[in-house]
C-alpha cells in the first residue's frame, strides 16, 4: 500500500474516531425505504416473511393481507448494502435480494427513476416490485 493511502486511511480513523456522528456521512449514503405488502386473498394462508441484511435483521413477520411491514435504512456502494427476504406461503417458498442497487432497487428491475422507496407486493401469482410512484411490475414468480 503506497504510503499517501496509508495516510489517507489514517486520517479517517481519526476522524471517525473524534467525530462519531460524521461516520454517517462518510459511508452511508440517502435513506430508503423497503416495504413488503400483502395482497393475497383474505381467506389464503398466513404469509410469513423473513428480511435481513449482513447486520440488520428485520426479523420473522405474519403479514396480514392488506398490510405490509416496512423498514428504512442508509445504503452505500461502499459497504454494498444488500437486504433479501425469505417468504413462505400455502407451501410454496421463495427468497432473493429485494435490495441491492442504489437507483433501481436491484440490479434487474426495470425502474428508470431513480427510487428511494421500494414497495412490493405479494400476489397470489408472484412479486411485483414499484418506486411507490409507479405501476409496479411483476419481478418473480413464487
Ligand atoms: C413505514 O411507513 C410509514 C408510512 O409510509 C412511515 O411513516 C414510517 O416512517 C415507515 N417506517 C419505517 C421504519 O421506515
Ligand atoms: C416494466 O414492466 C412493466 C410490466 O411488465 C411494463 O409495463 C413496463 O413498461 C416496464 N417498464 C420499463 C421501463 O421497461
Amino acid at each position: 500500500m503506497a504510503y499517501s493511502q496509508i495516510k489517507a486511511i489514517f486520517l479517517l480513523c481519526i476522524l471517525c474516531f473524534c467525530f462519531p456522528q460524521a461516520k454517517g456521512s462518510i459511508f452511508d449514503g440517502p435513506k430508503y425505504n423497503v416495504y413488503v405488502w400483502n395482497a393475497l386473498p383474505n381467506n389464503s394462508p398466513t404469509l410469513t416473511v423473513h428480511c435481513a441484511s449482513k447486520d440488520d435483521d428485520i426479523g420473522f413477520h405474519d403479514i396480514a393481507p392488506t398490510t405490509y411491514i416496512n423498514w428504512s435504512f442508509h445504503a452505500s456502494t461502499l459497504l454494498k448494502t444488500m437486504f433479501f427476504c425469505h417468504f413462505w406461503w400455502n407451501s410454496n417458498d421463495k427468497a432473493f435480494e429485494v435490495f441491492n442497487d442504489l437507483d433501481t432497487c436491484v440490479k434487474d428491475s426495470n425502474i428508470t427513476a431513480r427510487a428511494t422507496v421500494c414497495q412490493w407486493t405479494v400476489k397470489e401469482d408472484g412479486f411485483y416490485l414499484t418506486d411507490g410512484q409507479n405501476v409496479g411490475y411483476k419481478y418473480a414468480d413464487w
